[in-house]
């Protein structure tokens, strides 16, 4: 695991696009995996910029987001479609049949949830995985528990991460208590894993994922058992981090190497 440590959220930003424009110039077909939620905002709005001004085509790549609510119509401003296309897709040049994002409505669960995974593997599968982390460690939607799903599946929410995401939402009795997520295998399918955090209410969850057991406790854990995975986040997501002698010391030595 690499692990790079911004002074700020600005900085986690600007590095996480920096990456992600470099691999695109070196693979214009790229296949990105997405994540929605407060931490990526900055980084698709560096994105953005970079594409205003020349620098990135977004003609090529295919997308696939992690997950949805269920019961949500795209249309609901709160829908990970809405914020998509709010957030990203309205401001740059991407073909609007290269975004997949799990639909929040469906008659038929197992149908929706294998064809999603389907059409990953049509596409070659996903190059870089864009995650998030939960509060409680989870990864995409997938909460803490005794066991983890491999596939894209439906799950329960858990207490915390309705609490945590009712601020998006006008009354917490608004936010869904289901989504459709992809599992943890397609997550761990990808070629390369980039997770962004900030702020100090990560921080534990941060030191759980890089120096903890791996448990499906803390889903992010099992990031460690990845080949390849960089985890961008500034200094206060990784506070708890910073404090351990030993994992400072292999961090630091990843930054001088720089990502990419
Ligand atoms: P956040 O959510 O970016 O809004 O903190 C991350 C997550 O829950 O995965």
């Amino acid at each position: 695991m690499r692990l790079v440590i911004t002074d700020d959220y600005m900085e986690m930003s600007r590095k996480a696009a920096e990456w992600i424009a470099g691999e695109m110039k070196q693979k214009p077909g790229l296949v990105l995996g997405l994540a929605t939620g407060s931490t990526p905002i900055g980084m698709y709005k560096e994105l953005i910029e970079m594409y205003r001004k020349g620098q990135i085509d977004f003609s090529q790549v295919t997308t696939f987001n992690l997950d949805e609510y269920v019961g949500l119509h795209p249309e609901h401003p709160q829908s990970y479609h809405a914020y998509m296309w709010k957030h990203f897709f309205s401001h740059i040049n991407i073909n609007k049949e290269h975004v997949n994002i799990p639909p929040g409505r469906f008659e038929n669960e197992k149908d929706v949830c294998s064809r999603y995974d389907e059409k990953i593997k049509k596409s070659g599968g996903i190059d870089i995985q864009i995650l998030g982390i939960g509060r409680n460690g989870h990864i995409g939607f997938n909460e803490p528990d005794s066991s983890l799903s491999i596939k894209t599946h439906i799950v329960n929410l858990a207490l915390e991460t309705i609490e945590a995401n009712s601020r998006f939402f006008p009354q917490k009795d608004e936010v869904p208590k289901q989504a459709i997520t992809m599992g943890l295998g397609s997550i761990m399918e990808a070629k390369t894993i980039l997770l962004l955090a900030n702020g100090r209410d990560k921080a534990a969850a941060i030191a759980k994922t890089l120096m903890g057991k791996v448990s499906t406790q803390i889903p992010a854990s099992l990031l460690q058992l990845h080949p390849n995975v960089t985890m961008i986040m500034d200094k206060e997501a990784a506070c708890f981090v910073t404090e351990n002698k030993h994992v400072r010391e292999w961090s630091f030595a990843y930054q001088s190497e720089g990502i990419g």
